[in-house]
């Protein structure tokens, strides 16, 4: 397909059961809905924890998995078999929890500051101590409650349904697995994470990263001329594809023309293109197009920018290039109108090669904190529009279909 063939492509009429009409808000703004939200989805699907199982390498490795929306929080740990489990971070005597850092490793066994009481890494109780001053030693419920935890491409997902109704391989879908399954996320660990408390709603935030529409205008001094072309004045999105509950988008960005004259973007930002890798880094010359997982960039096109894969409910993979993406790990707070935001970018580890290899990684953190920043000014005020009253519906135009499908995946989950 031609740039010029995008400006009159509809993506949305070729999926008439999405409509046309404008979108509720609904979603945005409602408290019954919110709990809908947290029963039906947060508490029963696979979640994107953002996190990589490079993160716990070691036995006794663990992070904590702290949810808002459910109240919860899980610690997720590597056993003495290397298998990854998930359990409440809830001892069994009286409920205290058992670990307080995000990040974490304990000798063989999870203890409790409290009473001592001790749980194995698979989560079987070991040490309740004074035992003969209890009554019912044998029938309490002494292990510690289980979280279903599984691992797709090195990426953690945790559901707090102990027995999902399907497995995580099933929520990701064939087709997804078949186009990004291949993609080396093993060569590649986290250089930057960013967190984000928001006073707007989860959807609010999930709407702020997966349309295409708003890149020319929010973030024209963030990424200054990637978007324009004389072919695709609109640079409209070379592909949609939705992917059962996911969505995905892939972007044009005029990259290879940035790359090859370098004037178009600032002094320091043409520096760090050349010395590694940043957003003006012309990707697909570092490694040869046919090499990529088929899934990303899919027209093979030099003038590519990057694709959103939209995991249902809470991630976004943003892919940038062919070891270089980011996960925007979306959560709800603990009311409708909270949420939280951790940014995660990811590319492979810092080569040894000094100052001009850290520096040119210290400028993609900044350039992309400097877009996230961008993004996360847009959504308050859209969350107070609706919490006014005066905003109740959305028009949504082509590019933004995936919004639109995502709303009504977010319908269906919650109402069936
Ligand atoms: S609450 Fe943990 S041992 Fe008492
Ligand atoms: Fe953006």
């Amino acid at each position: 397909m031609k740039l010029s063939d995008l400006q009159n492509t509809r993506w949305t009429l070729n999926h008439p059961n999405l409509g046309t009409g404008p979108v509720s808000t609904q979603a945005y703004s409602s408290p019954e809905y919110f709990e809908l939200i947290r029963d039906k989805v947060f508490k029963k699907t696979w979640i994107c924890t953002g996190k990589r199982i490079d993160e716990i390498p070691n036995p006794g490795d663990y992070f904590l998995e702290e949810t808002a929306i459910t109240g919860t929080s899980v610690i997720i740990i590597r056993g003495l078999d290397n298998t990854l489990r998930g359990f409440h971070n809830t001892c069994m005597h009286r409920g205290t929890q058992l670990v307080f850092e995000s990040y974490g490793n304990v000798k063989g066994k999870l203890t409790c500051i409290y009473h001592g009481w001790a749980y194995g890494l698979n989560g079987k109780n070991m040490v309740v101590t004074e035992r003969e001053m209890f009554f019912d030693l044998e029938t309490m419920e002494k292990d510690l409650i289980p979280v279903s935890v599984d691992v797709w491409s090195g990426i953690v997902f945790m559901n707090l349904d102990p027995s999902p109704k399907e497995t995580l391989l099933q929520h990701i879908g064939p087709e997804v697995d078949d186009l990004f399954g291949a993609y080396p996320f093993e060569t590649t660990s986290v250089q930057v994470s960013y967190r984000a408390d928001l006073d707007c709603s989860w959807p609010v935030l999930r709407d702020s990263q997966i349309d295409g529409y708003h890149l020319k205008y929010l973030h024209k001094r963030s990424a200054p001329n990637f978007m324009e072309s004389e072919e695709s004045p609109n640079r409209h999105a070379y592909d949609f594809k939705l992917l059962g509950k996911h969505g995905f988008g892939s972007f044009y960005g005029n990259r290879a023309k940035i790359g090859a004259d370098l004037s178009k973007v600032a002094p320091v930002a043409s520096l760090a293109s050349k010395v590694g890798q940043t957003l003006a880094s012309d990707t697909a010359t570092r490694v040869d197009l046919s090499q990529w997982a088929k899934g990303v960039n899919p027209t093979r096109s030099t003038d590519w920018f990057f694709d959103i894969l939209y995991i249902f409910p809470n991630a976004h993979f943003i892919f940038l290039g062919y070891q270089q993406y980011i996960i925007h790990k979306m959560m709800p707070g603990k009311v409708v109108d909270k949420s939280s935001w951790n940014a995660r970018y990811f590319a492979p580890p810092m080569p040894d090669g000094g100052l001009v290899d850290r520096w040119a990684a210290e400028y993609m953190k900044v350039s992309l904190r400097d877009l996230w920043r961008e993004d996360g000014n847009t959504t308050m005020g859209a969350q107070r529009s609706i919490n006014s009253g005066v905003f109740k519906k959305m028009y949504l135009q082509d590019q933004e279909i995936l919004i639109r499908h995502a709303e009504k995946v977010l319908e269906e989950a919650v109402r069936f």
